[in-house]
C-alpha cells in the first residue's frame, strides 16, 4: 500500500528524471530518503514541572502563596517570542493566582545558571503586574517582536477565562522599546471594535523594509472571528470580518491523551509572508483554531480599511484540508525562505509547508518537522526569531489537561523547544531541496488518507 510519503521524490532523484542533473554531485544535499520525524529535531531548552517567579524576597513570594495570589499550579505558560538574549513567556491570567502575565527568562540555558527549569522575571518589572489595574497588564496571551527591536503585547484584558469571559480591562496594544524595555506606545481598542465575548490572542507585526513608523499590525479575536488591523502612522485600527474567520463545525471536536473536547475556536493562527519583489505585498496565511484549512489573503488588502469589504474574494482557502491528519492547528509562523510552521495540537507535532511548491498547499507536501507524545503534548505557540539564521521556537504546555483535568506536578509539563529552521525542515517535504514529482496515485484520495506519524 501507498503510504503519504510514497510519491516524494529526493531532489538529486527528480533531478536526474527529468535529466536536469547539471550539478557536481559534491554540492548536492545529502540523498535521504524521508524518514519518520525525529523527537529529537527539536532541542529542549527549558522544561518545567510547574513555574516560580523572581519575587522580590522570599517573605514576598510566601505572602504571595498565602494570600491567594501566586497558586503555583495556576500558572501556565502559552505564548512565547525571542529576542537577542532574551526569551519571553506570557501567562494568560485564566484563573486567578497568576502573579505575571508576561515575564522572561536568558535565551540560552547556560546563562541561566544552566538550569532546566529557571524562574520567570516579571517583564518589564512587578509595577506592571497588578491585577485590576488597567494600566498595567491585565492578561496576555500573546506577544510579537518586530525587525525594529520592539515587543508588541497584545493585552486581552480579560481574566477568568475558565468558565466566564470577564472584560477586566479594554483589550490594548502596549509596545515596549527591548533595548530599554520603556514603554513607547499604547493603544487601546476602541469599543465598537471589541465584542461581547470576544478574545484577543494572537497578534502579527507588518514592517518592511526598515520603515518602523509603518507598521502595520494584525490581530485575531478567536472568539468572536474578527481580525483587527491596526495602523501605527495613523493610530487608528479598523475590524475585518470573513466568513474564512469562521471555526469549521466539522473540526470541532479534539481528542487527544484520552480527552476529549470540543471548541468552537474561530481565526487563531496568523503567519506572514516575506515581502514578494514582483508585487510588492506580502501574503497573509491565517486559518481558524477549529478547522483542517488554511487560508490566504494579500496584506494590501486588509491595510486598506475598505477594500476587504468590496473584494471578499481576495480571500482564498489554499489547496485542500488536511483531513489525513484531523490536523487542527494553533500558531504558525513563516521564515524568510518561504517555509511555514506549524503546531498540530492534538497530533504531538509541529508541521511544515513550502509555500514556494508549485504543487500548493496539499496534503502530499505537508511535513512533520517533529513528533512525540512527551515533550510535544500540545505545542501551543511557535514563532520564528529575527536572527541572521533563523530558528523556529516552540512552547507546549498541555493545555487541554490543566483545562479539564489536573496537571501532573511531578510531571513535565511545559517546555521550549528549539531547531534552525533549516535543520528543522532537513530531509522533509518541506525542505526546498526536495522537488515534489506528482505520482498517478496522487489522484487517488484514498491514498492521501493513512499519512504515518
Ligand atoms: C517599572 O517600570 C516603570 C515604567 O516602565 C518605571 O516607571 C518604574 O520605575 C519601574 N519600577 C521599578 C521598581 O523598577
Ligand atoms: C492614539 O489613539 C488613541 C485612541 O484613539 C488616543 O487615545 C491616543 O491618544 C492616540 N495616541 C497618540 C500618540 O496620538
Ligand atoms: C482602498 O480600496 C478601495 C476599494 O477597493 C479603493 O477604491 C481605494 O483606491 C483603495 N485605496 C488605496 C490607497 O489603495
Ligand atoms: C508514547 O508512544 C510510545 C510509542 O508509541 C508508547 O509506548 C508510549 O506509551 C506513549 N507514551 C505516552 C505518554 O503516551
Amino acid at each position: 500500500m501507498n503510504t503519504c510519503m510514497g510519491f516524494f521524490f529526493p531532489w538529486l532523484l527528480s533531478m536526474s528524471l527529468t535529466g536536469g542533473l547539471q550539478t557536481p554531485i559534491s554540492s548536492l544535499p545529502p540523498l535521504a530518503a524521508p524518514s519518520p520525524p525525529p523527537a529529537d529535531r527539536l532541542r529542549e531548552v527549558y522544561a518545567w514541572k510547574q513555574v516560580d517567579f523572581a519575587f522580590p524576597s522570599p517573605e514576598i513570594r510566601q505572602y504571595a502563596i498565602s494570600s491567594g495570589s501566586f497558586v503555583p499550579k495556576d500558572n501556565l505558560p502559552l505564548g512565547l517570542e525571542v529576542w537577542n538574549s532574551r526569551i519571553f513567556v506570557t501567562l494568560p491570567r485564566w484563573k486567578s493566582g497568576i502573579p505575571a502575565t508576561l515575564a522572561t527568562i536568558p535565551r540560552d540555558r547556560r546563562d541561566a545558571g544552566g538550569n532546566l527549569s529557571p524562574t520567570l522575571e516579571p517583564y518589564p518589572n512587578w509595577s506592571w503586574h497588578q491585577p485590576g489595574n488597567c494600566d498595567a497588564m491585565t492578561s496576555v496571551f500573546r506577544i510579537a517582536v518586530d525587525p525594529c527591536g520592539r515587543l508588541w503585547v497584545l493585552d486581552s484584558g480579560v481574566v477568568d477565562t475558565v468558565d466566564t469571559v470577564k472584560q477586566a480591562c479594554p483589550p490594548q496594544i502596549l509596545v515596549f522599546d527591548l533595548t530599554t524595555d520603556a514603554l513607547i506606545w499604547r493603544y487601546r481598542l476602541p469599543e465598537d471594535q471589541v465584542k461581547e465575548g470576544s478574545l484577543f490572542s494572537n497578534i502579527a507585526v507588518d514592517v518592511r523594509d526598515g520603515s518602523c513608523d509603518d507598521a502595520h499590525v494584525y490581530i485575531t479575536d478567536v472568539w468572536r472571528f474578527g481580525l483587527v488591523v491596526y495602523k501605527l502612522r495613523e493610530n487608528r485600527s479598523w475590524r475585518i470580518t470573513h466568513h474564512f474567520f469562521y471555526p469549521d463545525p466539522m473540526a470541532a471536536q479534539y481528542e487527544l491523551h484520552g480527552l476529549t473536547f470540543s471548541w468552537t475556536d474561530g481565526l487563531f493562527g496568523l503567519s506572514l509572508s516575506p515581502l514578494d519583489p514582483k508585487t510588492g505585498d506580502r501574503t497573509l496565511f491565517f486559518h481558524p483554531m477549529s478547522s483542517f484549512r488554511e487560508f490566504s489573503v494579500p496584506t494590501s488588502v486588509i491595510r486598506n480599511e475598505t477594500a476587504s469589504d468590496a473584494h471578499p474574494d481576495a480571500f482564498s482557502p489554499l489547496g485542500e484540508p488536511r483531513y489525513a491528519t484531523k490536523g487542527q492547528s494553533s500558531a504558525s509562523a513563516m521564515d524568510k525562505r518561504g517555509v511555514m510552521f506549524y503546531n498540530l495540537v492534538t497530533r504531538d507535532s509541529v508541521g511544515c509547508w513550502n509555500s514556494n511548491q508549485p504543487g500548493g498547499y496539499i496534503p502530499a507536501l505537508q511535513g512533520v518537522v517533529a513528533h512525540s507524545n512527551v515533550t510535544l503534548v500540545f505545542p501551543n505557540d511557535l514563532k520564528i526569531d529575527h536572527e541572521r539564521r533563523q530558528s523556529v521556537w516552540v512552547l507546549s504546555n498541555r493545555l487541554p489537561v490543566y483545562l479539564y483535568s489536573d496537571l501532573d506536578p511531578k510531571e513535565y509539563n511545559f517546555r521550549i523547544m528549539t531547531a534552525y529552521v533549516d535543520e528543522a525542515a532537513q530531509g522533509t517535504v518541506c525542505d526546498p531541496n526536495f522537488m515534489y514529482v506528482p505520482s498517478a496515485e496522487e489522484h487517488n484520495i484514498g491514498s492521501r488518507l493513512n499519512c504515518p506519524f
